[in-house]
């Protein structure tokens, strides 16, 4: 498990020096707070402790997308980046970039490119991974950016040609169709035809993936998801001034069949009123009052499709595990 260390900035839009960037923070926050299902942006769960308690989840036994992702990511790259040659790999929500190093390996083994620009709203946690690359890679170039991936997108320099855009992990689930469509027409628009895109999905349960497999991996047997999910709570009190007691809250994540997804929440164990430094109004919890603090999407072919028309890409190759687990994709502009 990890250490919280310091109190840090967390983000380009929340940095607390920044009294702007509060404001933001803060109106953002309470008006997603006021809304009939109470509801938190997903990006704040990613403080430094929120992105160190990811990569415990990534390890633990039931969270099977990021092991499944990466054994898929071994079979395919060898082919995939020999066929391509990738000069470059954009890649938006890197964090750890641990199975990002599956691409950079095959880059640096066929010479094809050396450059990678790693995006994340976690500051500290994405330098402190280039800082990484750095030292484990000699030739290649690293260029963090850090940057919301809901804010239009400007990427450091002209890239090499071709280059490689990826969002591996299944983070496009954690957004909704029409933020996730906008998300990728923004990189559609900074593709050029010989680029490609590259993406990582969690899938819809199926014959040998049950509803409780999918769900356990939200809620594991060591609370670790708990801990990652309850954090945002210390994230709203650091950076806003808020009085959240994480205690009267409790972790819980189902499937919701209809919507296809997977909704995080904090439910209220008891009435309380929360209030926020420089707000005029607390905010109201009713006992069993939940925050919809994350949603996470689960896809098959034809939800990727639909989406894909929609923002102008076309599916090259569709690969999955045995049970269905997981899909890695590569497309291009349409
Ligand atoms: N790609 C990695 C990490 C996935 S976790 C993997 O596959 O394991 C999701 C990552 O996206 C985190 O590093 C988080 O900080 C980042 N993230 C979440 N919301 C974001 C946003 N709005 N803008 C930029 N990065 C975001
Ligand atoms: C990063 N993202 C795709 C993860 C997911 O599975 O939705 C975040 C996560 N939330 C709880 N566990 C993992």
């Amino acid at each position: 498990m990890s250490n919280p260390g310091p109190a840090v900035p967390r983000t380009v839009a929340d940095n607390p020096s920044d009294p702007h960037d509060r404001e933001v923070m803060l109106k953002e926050v309470l008006e997603g707070l006021r809304r009939h299902q109470k509801e938190l942006s997903s990006k704040y769960l990613y403080d430094a402790v929120g992105s160190a308690l990811f990569e415990d989840i990534t390890r633990l036994s039931e969270y099977y997308p990021t092991r499944t992702e990466r054994a898929l990511l071994e079979r395919w790259m060898p082919e995939w980046v020999e066929l391509e040659r990738p000069a470059a790999l954009v890649e938006l929500g890197a964090g750890s970039a641990e199975k990002s190093r599956v691409v950079l390996d095959e880059m640096e083994r066929l010479d094809a490119g050396n450059l990678y620009v790693p995006v994340d709203v976690s500051g500290d946690f994405l330098h402190e991974t280039a800082g990484r690359l750095r030292e484990e890679y000699d030739s290649l170039i690293v260029r963090p950016a850090v940057a919301d991936i809901t804010e239009p997108l400007t990427l450091p320099g002209k890239l090499p040609e071709p280059a490689w855009f990826a969002l591996l992990g299944s983070t496009i689930g954690n957004f909704d169709t029409p933020q996730a469509t906008r998300l990728l027409c923004r990189i559609v628009g900074q593709m050029r035809a010989g680029d490609r895109f590259l993406m990582g999905v969690d899938l819809r349960p199926g014959p040998n993936k049950s509803q409780e497999r999918l769900e356990a991996a939200y809620d594991d047997a060591a609370g670790v998801t708990a801990e990652f999910n309850l954090n945002v709570l210390t994230v709203l009190n650091r950076e806003l001034g808020s009085d959240f007691d994480p205690q009267g809250f409790q972790h819980e994540a189902p499937y919701v069949p209809e919507a296809s997804r997977v909704e995080m929440h904090l439910r209220a164990t008891s009435p309380k009123n929360v209030h926020f430094h420089g707000a005029d109004e607390d905010i109201v919890f009713v006992t069993g009052e939940t925050i919809r603090t994350e949603i996470s999407c689960k896809y098959n072919r034809t939800a990727i499709d639909g989406i894909f028309s929609d923002a102008g890409l076309t599916v090259e190759r569709w690969v999955q595990d045995d049970d269905g687990l997981f899909a890695l994709i590569l497309a291009r502009r349409a």
